[in-house]
């Protein structure tokens, strides 16, 4: 970044407002407030050693909706999301601090005593790179409905609707029983989709989930975050600015392991209180 403070940058931003059509009316004005948190970030801080990643982040997320993660590259959005599920807990010498809420129970998810087991079937994921099971296709998505204990006549009809939710159905419905990772990397992806929605979870994290996508998949995939409004609460890490503006509710942009702006997505956008989250917004950062 220079030193020198940019410019105001004039509104409104052409980019930006073609999302007004893409988006449901209900989806376009949130109040500052969340009334409703599915999870909270209170104090939350996260270290690989001696290198603190996350550093005192607040932060609600809004219940059975989507909240949009941004920021440059290395400021922790993926350590961030890691947090809900535990998935750090596999490295040695690292330090969680403060709570990470999970609503209405009052869980503290990185608590200690709280299995790291139990998390990962309430909260689901979806990772940057697609990382399918070496399993055939039904059985990737068929893994956690069995983890969960469902009965082996109603896989079928399960499996089905997950592939048609992460809009994958039409292209493998003839090859169920062959190896996942004979799939495209863009279908591998939308594969891992469709395992992490197969179990329903309150909470389904995507990290960057259509950086390998084409357009029409990309498409796809943000309907399916549209259709899950109302019914699961979605945590997306994306840096595409449009893409953020489109799917979610409410946007945080992080910088250096800090969340320097949160609030209604609409806001955040078109008018940021932030110099920073302006410049980030705008393409004008760094
Ligand atoms: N396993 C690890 N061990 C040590 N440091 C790590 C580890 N994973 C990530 N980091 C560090 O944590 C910081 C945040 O990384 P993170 O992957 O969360 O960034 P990000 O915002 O997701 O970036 P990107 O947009 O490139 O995916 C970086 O400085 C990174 O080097
Ligand atoms: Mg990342």
């Amino acid at each position: 970044m220079s030193g020198a403070l940019p410019e105001p940058v004039a509104r409104p931003m052409p980019s930006l407002l073609e999302r007004g059509a893409a988006r449901p009316p209900d989806a376009l004005t949130h109040p500052d407030e969340v009334a409703d948190p599915k999870v909270t970030a209170e104090g939350l801080s996260f270290s690989f050693g001696s290198h603190r990643v996350l550093k005192n982040l607040h932060m609600p997320i809004a219940r059975n909706l989507v909240t949009a993660l941004i920021g440059p590259s290395g400021c922790g959005k993926t350590t961030f999301l890691r947090c809900f599920n535990r998935m750090h807990d596999l490295y040695p010498d690292i330090r969680y601090e403060g709570r990470l809420v999970l609503h209405p129970d009052g869980r503290n998810i990185i608590a200690p005593e709280v299995h790291p087991v139990e998390m990962r079937m309430r909260i689901g994921m979806v990772f940057q790179k697609p990382n399918p099971y070496p399993k055939s296709i039904f059985d990737n998505v068929a893994f956690g409905l069995r983890l969960h204990g469902v009965p082996a006549g109603e896989l079928k009809d399960r499996v089905e609707e997950a592939l048609q939710r992460a809009a994958l159905w039409k292209e493998v419905k003839d090859r169920l029983r062959d190896p996942a990772y004979g799939l495209s990397g863009g279908q591998q992806q939308r594969l891992c989709i469709a395992r992490a929605l197969a179990t329903d979870p309150e909470v389904l994290l995507l990290d960057e989930p259509t950086s390998a996508l084409d357009p029409v998949a990309t498409a796809k995939v943000e309907e399916l975050i549209h259709s899950l409004r109302g019914r699961t609460t979605v945590v997306i890490v994306t840096h595409n600015m449009q893409q953020a503006a489109r799917v979610s509710d409410y946007t945080a942009f992080m910088y250096l392991g800090e969340i320097i702006e949160f609030g209604p997505t609409e806001r955040i956008f078109l008018n940021p209180r932030q110099q920073m989250t302006n410049d980030y917004v705008t393409g004008r950062f760094g």
